[in-house]
């Protein structure tokens, strides 16, 4: 497996994006939402940078295609455990691939009315969207290739590495 991002790299930019974040939220109720699994890393991560006051919840979504492309027919499996209308809600994701996710996420979120709504993307692989999507954010733009680690999986594998690698053949 070749390294594409280590560790260091991503605690930088991690580091960095957070502190930007926390000046910018100061003050104001701030709720960050990540969609499980491949967000869970960088959200744990992500919020222990953050130097403000702030709530984490979660949402878990499905979007039936094969096991490396989302169809767009995305269903909520699992919902924010809050009413989000009195939260500027912040959405940590871990990749933008074909865009159809987080479009669909974004919908659905904004339908509720948040005070404000951004999208922070660990990574984005801008070759590969089908749709006009743009996270507000993205730590790191990457070429079309498929990555694993640091949340992100293959068949549910490789969730576990500390660095994001490029999947070579198994
Ligand atoms: P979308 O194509 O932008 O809807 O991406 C949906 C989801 O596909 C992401 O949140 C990831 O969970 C997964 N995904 C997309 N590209 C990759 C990749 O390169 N590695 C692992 N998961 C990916
Ligand atoms: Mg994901």
């Amino acid at each position: 497996m070749e390294i594409l991002i280590d560790e260091r790299t991503i605690a930088a930019q991690i580091k960095r994006s957070a502190a930007a974040l926390s000046a910018r939220y100061s003050g104001a109720p701030l709720l960050f939402v990540s969609v499980l699994k491949g967000a869970f890393i960088f959200m744990a991560d992500y919020i222990r940078n953050v130097d403000i006051s702030c709530e984490a919840a979660f949402m878990a979504v499905s979007s039936y295609g094969d096991s490396t492309e989302s169809s767009g027919d995305v269903k909520i499996r699992l919902d924010i455990d809050r009413d989000i209308s009195q939260y500027h809600v912040v959405i940590l994701e871990d990749i933008t691939d074909t865009g159809r996710t987080l479009a669909k996420v974004v919908d659905m979120l904004r339908d509720r009315h948040p005070l404000s709504l951004e999208v922070i993307s660990l990574l984005d692989k801008p070759g590969r969207r089908v749709n006009d999507f743009v996270p507000d954010e993205a730590l790191f733009t990457i070429p079309d290739l498929f990555v694993v680690g640091y949340g992100l999986d293959y068949a549910e594998k490789f969730r576990n590495l500390p660095y994001i690698a490029v999947l070579t053949a198994q």
